[in-house]
C-alpha cells in the first residue's frame, strides 16, 4: 500500500486553505486538490508491504508528537512540476526538529522513504500556470499537536487519503 506521513488540518485550517485555494485558482487556473485531502507531507514512503506496515507504526510511536505553531502565510509556487501551494515565511524550529526525529526512527527501522529535504507546504493546485505576483492572502494559524500515517487509495476519479492511525501530543 501507498503511505506517507502527514500533519492533517482540522476543519478550520481546512477551511482557511480552501479559500485559499479558490483565490489561486482564479490566478493559476489548475487542480485543486480536494478539501478532505489537503494536508503537509512529513515522510513519503511510497508503497509499503502488509507486513511491514506494524514496523512502521513502531518506529513513529518512538517519536514524541510536539504541539507546534505553524502560521501558514505565503502562498508559493513551483515552475518544475507547476504546483501552487500553501507556505510559511517562518517554518518554527520544532516542526524541522519533528520532521528529523520522525525520518531519523524510520531510518532505524529501515522504512524507506524518499529523502528529499522537508519543505513545509500544502499542495493546493496542479497543472497551475505561474501567476504574474502572488496574492497577499489571510494567513491561517495552525496548533499542529500531532501527525498521520496516511494511506493512499487510487480511484478512478483520483487519489482518496485515509488516515490509518494518528498520534497526538
Ligand atoms: P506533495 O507533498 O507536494 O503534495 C501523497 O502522494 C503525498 O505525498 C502528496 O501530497 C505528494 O506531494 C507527497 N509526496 C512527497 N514525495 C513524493 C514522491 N516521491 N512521490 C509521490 N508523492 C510524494
Amino acid at each position: 500500500m501507498r503511505l506517507f506521513f502527514a500533519l492533517w488540518p482540522d476543519d478550520e485550517v481546512r477551511a482557511g486553505l480552501e479559500r485559499w485555494s479558490r483565490e489561486l485558482h482564479a490566478l493559476c487556473g489548475g487542480r485543486t486538490t480536494r478539501p478532505e485531502n489537503l494536508h503537509v507531507t512529513l515522510a513519503f514512503l511510497g508503497s509499503v508491504e502488509e507486513a511491514r506496515v506494524a514496523e512502521v507504526e513502531r518506529a513513529a510511536g518512538e517519536v514524541a508528537p510536539r504541539a507546534v505553531s505553524l502560521v501558514l502565510d505565503q502562498p508559493g509556487y513551483w515552475k518544475h512540476n507547476r504546483i501552487a501551494w500553501a507556505g510559511a515565511s517562518t517554518v518554527p524550529p520544532g516542526l524541522d526538529a519533528f520532521v528529523a526525529e520522525l525520518r531519523s526512527a524510520l531510518a532505524r527501522s529501515r522504512v524507506g522513504f524518499d529523502a528529499k529535504g522537508f519543505v513545509s507546504h500544502v499542495t493546493l493546485l496542479r497543472d497551475a500556470r505561474e501567476p504574474k505576483a502572488m496574492p497577499a492572502l489571510d494567513p491561517i494559524p495552525w496548533k499542529v499537536d500531532g501527525f498521520a500515517l496516511v494511506q493512499s487509495v487510487t480511484l478512478p476519479r483520483g487519489s482518496r487519503y485515509e488516515i490509518r492511525r494518528s498520534w497526538k501530543g
